[in-house]
């Protein structure tokens, strides 16, 4: 299992906070953001991650995260040219997976969760997850019939279909590489993620597990504050 950090992107919903920077080096309490989802990675025992960056800020990164061997890890760092969507993350990532399975995690994501049997007991298929939100209309959501089994799986949906969302930390086998190709463009010009998720779903090999923990998507100014302040907490005791 190899480990991708996507941390791309224009974020220009934090701008302007993110005109001389990128997102994912922004302060959430004591850390830059990307500590996080990659502590994620790490502590659930992958030991290989490739960052995928913006042309922009690709020698922050290096210089903030080096080759990863304080962490004990090994880094790897491609460039994303523009923010062709999510799915794109196993196009650019297609060399550095070389035929290993995946767990993406998105730059901006802070989980409370430990992914650790998750992520050691993964053998074939898609593995997401869902969390219970109060704004499920901005995110990818998750509806599940009476049998928890899922009915269907929309990206913001416009009506509403259910309060599960699907965070940003995804577990793929290597075909998602060939899958990510084969994605057309959505009404947004991007290559969705939910579409992977779906092609798993039609082949009858995507699990869904519902998530407890806290958990933060920290693109917007309320999401980021909050994020800070969780961690904050959680240091304090
Ligand atoms: O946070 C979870 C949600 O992330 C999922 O529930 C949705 O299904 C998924 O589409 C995504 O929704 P967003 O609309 O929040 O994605 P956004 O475009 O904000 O991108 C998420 C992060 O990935 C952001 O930090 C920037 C980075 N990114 C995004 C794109 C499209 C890249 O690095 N490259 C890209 O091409």
């Amino acid at each position: 299992m190899k480990g991708i950090i996507l941390a791309g992107g224009k974020a220009t919903r934090l701008r302007p906070l993110t005109i001389v920077t990128s997102k994912q080096l922004l302060p959430v309490y004591d850390k830059p953001m990307i500590f996080y989802p990659l502590m994620t990675l790490l502590n659930a025992g992958i030991k290989e991650v490739l960052i995928i960056v913006a042309p922009e800020y690709a020698g922050h990164f290096l210089h903030l995260l080096g080759s990863g061997k304080q962490f004990g890890a090994k880094f790897t760092y491609e460039i994303q040219e523009s923010p062709r969507g999510l799915a794109d993350a196993f196009i650019v990532g297609e060399d550095f997976l070389d035929n290993s399975n995946a767990t993406l995690i998105l730059g901006d994501n802070i989980f409370e969760d430990n992914f650790t049997e998750a992520i050691r007991s993964f053998k074939s298929g898609g593995r997401i997850f869902a969390k219970k939100v109060p704004d499920p209309e901005r995110l990818g959501v998750v509806q599940f019939d009476e049998q928890n089994h899922v009915l269907q799986i929309v990206e913001k949906p416009k009506k509403w279909i259910s309060d599960y969302a699907i965070p940003g930390l995804y577990i793929f086998d290597n075909r998602v590489c060939q899958f990510a190709k084969e994605v057309k463009p959505s009404a947004r010009g991007e290559i969705e993620i939910t579409e992977l998720h779906k092609r798993y779903l039609a082949l009858g090999e995507l699990d869904v597990r519902v998530i407890d923990g806290q958990w933060f998507d920290a693109g917007t100014f309320d999401s980021l504050l909050a994020a800070g302040k969780f961690i904050a907490g959680q240091k304090k005791g």
